[in-house]
C-alpha cells in the first residue's frame, strides 16, 4: 500500500496551521500541502485535518474482510448477473479513483448551484478553492461519460463534514451507478417510440432550455420514454434490495431532490420499525449527458450508502467499528461467502465516560453563527476515534451581560478498552484548551 504523506514545504507552517492548538486553517500564503504524489496550494478553503487526511487510502471497501467490502460484493454481483449482453456484464466497475476531486466534478458538472449549500465550507474537506475530498461518488460521473462509458458503477470513499454518533462518520462508503439506453435498446419492440420531444433537436441541446418545472419528466424527455425508464430503475433497485434483505423486505419510494437528476427518488426501506433511507436516484438531466458527450441517450442514476447497508445488514452498533483493526472484529468477517448470513456478535461493550464543555462565545460570534462542524472536527482530531458522540446540549443567552453560550456533551468510549476517567479529563482538558485557542472562547 502507498503510504499517504502529508508533507509542507515549511515544517514551520505545518506546525502553525494544524496544530492542535492553532487549528484555525492555514492562510492562503502560507503553505501547500502534499497528498501522495502531489502538491497543493492551500488558501481560505483549506479546512482538511492531517486526521481526515489518514483515513485516505485505506479503502475499507475492497479489504476481503471488512463489512463493506462483503455489502460491494453483493450489490456487484447483482449488477453483473442481472446485466449481460452476449454472457458478458454490461456494467464496468471504477472502485479506485483517488478521492481528490475538483469543484467542477463535484459541482459544477452536476449542475449543482453555486449557492448551493452542499457546497459549503462547514460541509465540505477542501484542499483549496477549488479541490476538495469528493463529497459523493457523484463526482466522476461526467468523466466516465466522457470517456465514452454507457453503463458503470463508481465505488470508495466520500467525506463530508457532519455531526458525531453512532451513524455518522466524516468518511463513508457509497455505490453510484449509471445506466443508460439508445432509443434503439430502450424501446426494442416500440420502433415508433422516441426518446426526445419532437420539439427538442437533440444535435443542438444548447439551443434548447431543458426545463424540470414539470415534477414528472424533463421538458427534452417523451413521458414514454421517462416512464419506461422510471420503472426500469425502480424494478433494479427493488431487486437489489430483495437479493440484500430478502423477498419479504418493505419498502417506499419518496419524491427526492436532487439538481442532477429530474425526477428523483429516494428508496426507504422498514428496518427495525423505523424507515430507514438507503438510497438516491432518479433520471440523469439531459444537459449532463449532453455536456459530456452523449446525445441520443437517456439514462438513470443512483447512489447507495455501503454503511447503513452493512450496519443494517450485520447489526453492526456503532459506524466506527467499520475502521477497527481489531481481530476480534474482522474475524466475524473474514473468509465469508459475501452472501453469507452474518449477526456480528459484540467482543465485548465497554463503558462510555461522558464530560460536558461549556464556554462563552467570543463577542463576534452568536450561538447561530457558530460552525458546530469546526467543532466536532476539533474534537475528533484531538479524541481520535475514542470519541463516541458530541452532542449541543444547551444554548444560553445571558440576561445581563446578552453573553452567548454554548454547552456540548462528549461522550468518549473506546472500542476495545476500558478509558480510565483520568485519560478521559486529560482528553477533554486538551479539547478545552484548543478550543479556547482556535475559537477564541472562555470555558465556563
Ligand atoms: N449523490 C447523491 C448523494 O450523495 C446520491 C445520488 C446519486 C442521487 C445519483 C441521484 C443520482 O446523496
Amino acid at each position: 500500500m502507498r503510504i499517504m504523506k502529508i508533507l509542507f514545504k515549511n515544517r514551520r507552517i505545518l506546525f502553525l496551521s494544524f496544530n492542535k492548538n492553532n487549528y484555525s486553517t492555514a492562510p492562503k500564503y502560507l503553505a501547500t500541502l502534499r497528498i501522495g504524489e502531489k502538491e497543493y496550494r492551500t488558501d481560505e478553503y483549506t479546512n482538511i485535518t492531517p486526521k481526515i487526511l489518514s483515513y485516505l487510502n485505506r479503502n475499507l471497501h475492497l479489504k476481503k474482510d471488512n463489512p463493506l467490502s462483503l455489502v460491494r460484493q453483493r450489490i456487484v454481483n447483482y449488477f453483473y448477473s442481472s446485466f449481460t449482453h452476449g454472457g458478458n456484464p454490461i456494467f464496468s466497475v471504477y472502485d479506485n479513483v483517488s478521492p481528490v476531486v475538483s469543484t467542477k466534478q463535484n459541482f459544477d458538472d452536476l449542475l449543482i448551484p453555486e449557492d448551493h449549500p452542499s457546497r459549503a465550507k462547514s460541509d465540505c474537506y477542501y484542499i483549496n478553492s477549488t479541490t476538495l475530498l469528493r463529497a459523493h461518488m457523484t463526482a466522476h460521473q461526467s468523466e466516465l461519460l466522457r470517456a465514452g462509458l454507457d453503463n458503470f458503477l463508481m465505488i470508495g470513499d466520500v467525506y463530508r463534514r457532519d455531526e458525531i454518533d453512532s451513524t455518522h462518520f466524516p468518511v463513508f462508503h457509497q455505490i453510484d451507478a449509471v445506466r443508460s439506453q439508445r432509443k434503439e435498446q430502450l424501446f426494442e419492440n416500440h420502433p415508433d417510440l422516441d426518446i426526445f420531444e419532437p420539439s427538442f433537436d437533440r444535435t443542438n441541446p444548447h439551443a434548447y432550455t431543458n426545463s424540470i418545472s414539470n415534477p414528472i419528466k424533463q421538458s427534452c424527455h417523451t413521458l414514454e420514454a421517462t416512464k419506461l425508464m422510471e420503472a426500469q430503475l425502480k424494478n433494479h433497485l427493488i431487486g437489489m434490495v430483495r437479493v440484500l434483505f430478502g423477498e419479504d423486505i418493505k419498502y417506499r419510494w419518496v419524491d427526492a431532490y436532487f439538481p442532477f437528476t429530474h425526477p428523483s427518488w429516494e428508496l426507504e426501506i422498514y428496518y427495525e420499525k423505523n424507515w430507514m433511507e438507503t438510497l438516491g436516484c432518479g433520471i440523469v438531466r439531459n444537459e449532463i449527458l449532453a455536456n459530456a458527450g452523449p446525445n441520443n441517450t437517456i439514462a438513470y442514476a443512483f447512489g447507495i450508502g455501503l454503511e447503513r447497508l452493512a450496519m443494517a445488514l450485520y447489526k453492526i452498533p456503532d459506524i466506527r467499528l467499520v475502521w477497527s483493526t481489531d481481530s476480534g472484529f474482522l474475524a466475524q468477517f473474514q473468509n465469508k461467502n459475501a452472501n453469507a448470513n452474518i449477526v456480528y456478535k459484540p467482543v465485548s461493550i465497554y463503558p462510555q465516560c461522558t464530560n460536558d464543555l461549556s464556554f462563552w462565545l467570543p463577542p463576534t460570534t452568536t450561538i447561530d453563527t457558530f460552525t458546530n462542524n469546526d467543532f466536532y472536527d476539533l474534537v475528533r482530531d484531538i479524541g481520535g476515534d475514542i470519541i463516541e458522540q458530541v452532542k449541543l446540549k444547551d444554548k444560553f443567552i445571558h440576561p445581563k451581560t446578552k453573553k452567548h453560550s454554548l454547552c456540548y456533551s462528549i461522550v468518549y468510549r473506546h472500542l476495545e478498552r476500558t478509558l480510565t476517567q483520568a485519560e478521559v479529563n486529560k482528553i477533554h482538558k486538551e479539547i478545552e484548551d484548543a478550543a479556547t485557542k482556535a475559537f477564541n472562547i472562555v470555558v465556563r
